[in-house]
């Protein structure tokens, strides 16, 4: 009887999110689970297969076992809180945040963080800084419902700086897993839809125009689009902007003197309402070029010509 009492309590008394526990109770972080002793006798039996035992002292060279159920004592009660802050999310854009950041998370965590994104985008998603502790507590991400290590795409642990993910598909599955020791501030991460749009290819040909999705009409939103011009190896492309209208800083056009779109090959990100007209030669045979808009506030976008140059 009074074990059901007992037991009512807990699962009907909510979890405080201020410190995690039911009213009563204290967190401990090294096990991350709340105690309570209680202030009253109970008389449990020796199981400590439910959320209560009672203990009696059995002598000065064995310590404590639990008790009878005949004998009355203080019970010792635990139970695990979630400290998880995951969940489902949707829409265009959003963040996720390990528990209590910028303050330590827990221990023996399993949190989960589903994103789906609309048919046709996919999700792009970026930390700019994890803190866990190496090897034991990890950033992990999956692109299906699984949190099995084949399945698994990367797993981030100890201190990273600027970790960027697109996901294939419209859907992603973040886990924050974390050990039984030790803990650091671990993560906040942004995430934002893109359309997914294969590639613009100019290949073969020596000369052509490019234009911003849709032009002259306005470019969508959460566009991601990529274009390669590539000509005879030796040859250089000459490419010039003659129109040009994006909202400024938010959405732009990158352009990279290499197939790679890496920071160390990008000459120009062009945005704005004062670029055009525009003139760049380049010094390698392939060029990319990547348009990026976001959710606010489409224009017209933009029009470029290029022409291969021979090396003299
Ligand atoms: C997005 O999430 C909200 C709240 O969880 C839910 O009501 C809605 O149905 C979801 N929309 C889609 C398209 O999944
Ligand atoms: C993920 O899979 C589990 C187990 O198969 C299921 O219970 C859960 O509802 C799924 N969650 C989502 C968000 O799809
Ligand atoms: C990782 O970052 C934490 C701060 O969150 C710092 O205390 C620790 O020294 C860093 N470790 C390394 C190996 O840089
Ligand atoms: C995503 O696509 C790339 C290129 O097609 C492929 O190599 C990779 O395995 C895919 N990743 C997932 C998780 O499907
Ligand atoms: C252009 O075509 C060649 C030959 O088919 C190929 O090797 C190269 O990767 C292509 N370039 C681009 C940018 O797709
Ligand atoms: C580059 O293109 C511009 C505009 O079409 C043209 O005026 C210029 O002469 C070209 N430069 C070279 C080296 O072909
Ligand atoms: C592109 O990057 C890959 C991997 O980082 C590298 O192997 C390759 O040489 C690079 N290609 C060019 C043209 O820079």
């Amino acid at each position: 009887m009074i074990r059901q009492i007992i037991l009512s309590f807990f699962l009907f008394s909510s979890v405080l999110t201020d410190n995690e526990c039911p009213y009563g109770y204290r967190f401990y972080p090294e096990t991350a689970i709340c105690y309570h002793l209680s202030e009253d006798l109970y008389d449990f039996d020796g199981s400590v297969s439910y959320y209560c035992v009672t203990f009696k002292g059995v002598g000065s060279s064995v310590g404590i076992q639990t008790s009878q159920c005949y004998q009355q004592q203080y019970a010792f009660c635990k139970i695990v809180p979630n400290l998880c802050n995951g969940g489902i999310q949707n829409g265009s854009f959003g963040s996720i945040q390990s528990p209590q950041y910028p303050q330590q998370y827990y221990n023996k965590l399993m949190c989960l963080y589903y994103i789906y994104a609309p048919e046709g985008f996919s999700i792009n998603i970026y930390f700019p800084q994890i803190n866990t502790e190496r090897y034991y507590d990890f950033v992990e991400i999956y692109e299906k419902n699984s949190t099995l290590y084949p399945d698994r795409i990367v797993g981030l642990s100890g201190n990273i700086s600027d970790y960027e993910y697109r996901s294939n598909g419209s859907f992603l599955l973040v886990v924050f897993r974390t050990n039984y020791v030790i803990t650091d501030i671990g993560f906040y991460a942004a995430w934002n839809v893109e359309r997914i749009q294969p590639p613009i290819v100019s290949n073969a040909t020596t000369s052509g125009e490019l234009t911003s999705p849709n032009y002259p009409n306005d470019y969508d939103t959460f566009d991601n689009q990529i274009y390669y011009i590539e000509v005879i190896e030796g040859a250089r492309i000459n490419m010039t902007i003659d129109d040009f209208l994006t909202q400024e800083t938010f959405d732009f056009l990158e352009i990279f003197d290499s197939m790679n779109q890496t920071a160390s090959k990008r000459i120009a990100r062009l945005s704005g309402n004062s670029v055009a007209p525009w003139n760049w030669l380049s010094t390698s045979n392939v060029v990319s070029l990547k348009f990026v808009s976001d959710g606010s506030y489409q224009y017209k976008g933009w029009h470029l010509m290029w022409n291969m140059v021979n090396r003299k």
